[in-house]
């Protein structure tokens, strides 16, 4: 969603604020802008459109203030409240000119701020909730930048994350936080800002994440952190351990290309050092109960949104089958609002590439409230889910760029098979089962990598119905999360509309649908009910929809009669959830790319939804 950069230091800040956004540009936006503050002035470009636009904008604008500032804050917006036009873009200024502001998240109660700052005659001249922050900020001012923000965030009700500043008090940068990530980079002789990491590790590794309610002063003496009600607090320095080219495109055309191939190299990160072959289970440092507390674990409740979602669904499926501990995943917008009923030996699992994503979060929340044992599953270190459940187990996906959750995904799914593996061997699971699932999770990169060899076939069935513009993807048992994960990703990179379904669940109602036209994805992998869904993709093909047939490499003959095939690796089936998602993943984004779309930033969409 919105992305935030600021800059504070020796360098040309326009250059450092547009680079910033640019590599913020994958979070999704439709408007962007920059303002730079130099010999008492204050200067914006915005845009609405991409940030190359307001590059060409910035380098062709003769202001001395955008040539040869050292301070300024930037902005990604995701419109919320107006449409995306150059009056909504951020930064926003005060009405004196004074004061700019970014801001991501939102505020609440900006209608009554509006009116009452319309009391006082300011007026507001877009359509934004932002705005009235920077103009209560501005009519607190009495000469302290911090003491007008700390006042105004203390009348505010909603979420922020904001970078303020002021051509009265040069050189100062006043950054808070409330529900919207914040992490300030220490640079030598330079302080640089962002929502994000991936806009500043070019320029350092050391970051202080800020925590909600804090306030940080940046100075040309150095930086404060206080809480917005002024108490002093202090913030660890934390080194960022991702590498900066790990978030470039390199040679791939996108980075939803690059990041299906490098799964097998993430899955062996997700796994590394976290198998004990000798005792046939997982070792997950972050969850830190001892066997004897697995034991007493009732019920794992996992809560996630859209592709975690569907990783959830697979460990519940691993969960129960492996460990025979109930299991449930819920959609985390739902969980938090219908007062689930949670006990003390609940667990409950919050699945998050990015860590950030509000309706998750607001579960963990809600089920730390109620008493549950609390784990996270992220990927971005540091990030607000993975601090606030304090326990929980890292991805290692590294940087996700592209929109379309991929290398997060099969991460997400090895991780949870090796919580399924640990609770499991707590119970019912003997020792040698156990080494025998370690070794069949161990093989998972080999298995993506036969995946990913086929890429050139699958290309060539994509081309064939890159014209569809409805598909469906059926599955059962394992596959039936697969099957929902695969039409995911089909619908969000190539606007197809394309749905998922348990294969039982055809003939209750979607099967009207089908038509020439209308291809449908069966998964006819080796796992209980294969041959089930074999009746239902007969059944597909009876009303003229062309079938693929996805089946397990050795039982070729499941897809005789359709009219496309794709093979991947036997294996068991929970591990087949990663080739066979790996081999849809290629099949959506080749679709995508012989429709032209836009793969890694698709229409309407953002990388972490911070707001319901
Ligand atoms: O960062 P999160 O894993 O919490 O994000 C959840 C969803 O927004 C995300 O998985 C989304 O569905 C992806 N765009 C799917 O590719």
């Amino acid at each position: 969603m919105c992305g935030i950069v600021g800059y504070f230091g020796k360098r040309k800040a326009s250059d450092i604020l547009v680079d910033g956004l640019r590599r913020l540009e994958y979070r999704g936006y439709d408007s962007a802008g920059i303002a730079c503050l130099f010999d008492g002035r204050i200067d914006v470009v915005k845009n609405p459109g991409k940030i190359k636009d307001l590059r060409l904008k910035v380098d062709s604008a003769a202001s001395p203030i955008l040539k040869e500032s050292i301070q300024g804050i930037g902005h990604t917006r995701w419109a919320t409240h107006g449409p995306p036009n150059e009056v909504n873009a951020h930064p926003h200024l005060d009405a004196s000119g004074h004061f700019a502001m970014v801001h991501n998240g939102i505020i609440e109660n900006y209608k009554d701020i509006r009116s009452g700052l319309a009391k006082e005659g300011i007026e507001c001249i877009s359509d934004t909730d932002s705005e009235t922050l920077v103009q209560l900020i501005a009519f607190c001012y009495k000469g302290n930048l911090e003491d007008a923000v700390s006042e105004a965030l203390q009348r505010i009700k909603g979420t922020y994350g904001i970078v303020v500043m002021t051509d009265h008090e040069p050189g100062k940068l006043v950054v808070a936080r409330c529900g919207s990530p914040i992490v300030i980079g220490i640079g030598r002789n330079e302080t640089l800002i962002a929502s994000d990491a991936s806009a500043i590790i070019p320029h350092t590794r050391d970051a202080i994440y800020l925590e909600d309610f804090d306030m940080a002063v940046i100075t040309p003496d150095g930086m404060e952190i206080c809480s917005v009600d002024r108490a002093p607090v202090s913030r660890e320095v934390t080194a960022m351990d991702w590498d900066a080219a790990a978030a470039e495109k390199g040679e791939y055309k996108h980075f939803m290309l690059k990041e299906m191939f490098e799964q097998p190299q993430s899955i062996r990160n997700a796994i590394r050092g976290r198998l004990d072959y000798e005792m046939g289970t997982a070792v997950l440092s972050g969850l830190d109960f001892s066997a004897r507390d697995a034991a007493q674990i009732n019920r794992v409740l996992v809560v996630g949104c859209g592709t975690s979602m569907h990783a959830g669904m697979v460990g519940e499926y691993a969960i129960e089958e492996m460990a025979g501990v109930n299991a449930e995943v819920e959609q985390a917008a739902e969980f938090r609002y219908r007062n689930p009923l949670i006990t003390p030996s609940d667990l409950v699992v919050a699945i998050s590439q990015s860590g950030e994503t509000a309706d998750t979060l607001a579960a963990v929340r809600e089920a730390k409230q109620k008493g549950a044992l609390v784990a996270g599953l992220c990927n971005v270190v540091g990030s607000t889910i993975a601090r606030e459940t304090g326990r929980g187990v890292y991805l290692h996906a590294g940087p996700e760029i592209g929109v379309a959750s991929t290398k997060a995904f099969t991460c997400q799914v090895s991780v949870m098979l090796m919580m399924a593996l640990k609770l499991a061997r707590t119970r019912r699971m003997p020792g040698h089962e156990g080494t025998e699932f370690a070794r069949w999770i161990q093989r998972l990169p080999e298995l993506v990598e036969e995946v990913l060899k086929q890429n050139d076939a699958i290309k060539a069935i994509a081309q064939k119905y890159a014209k569809c513009e409805h598909a469906f993807f059926i599955g059962r048992g394992y596959l039936f999360p697969v099957a929902l994960e695969g039409a995911l990703k089909l619908k969000e990179i190539s606007y197809v509309h394309a749905e998922g379904y348990h294969a039982a669940e055809l003939k209750h109602g979607p099967i009207a649908l089908l038509q020439e036209d209308t291809p449908v994805i069966a998964l006819l992998n080796n796992v209980p009910g294969k041959e089930k869904t074999q009746g239902n993709a007969e059944e597909c093909k009876a009303r003229k929809a062309p079938v693929i047939a996805v089946v397990s490499a050795g039982d070729e003959g499941a897809a005789e009669g359709f009219d496309d095939v794709i093979v991947v690796p036997d294996c068991p089936p929970a591990i087949t959830t990663i080739p066979t998602v790996v081999a849809l993943q290629l099949l959506a984004y080749h679709i995508a790319a012989a429709r032209g779309c836009e793969i890694d930033q698709p229409r309407n969409l953002a990388k972490s939804v911070t707001v319901e």
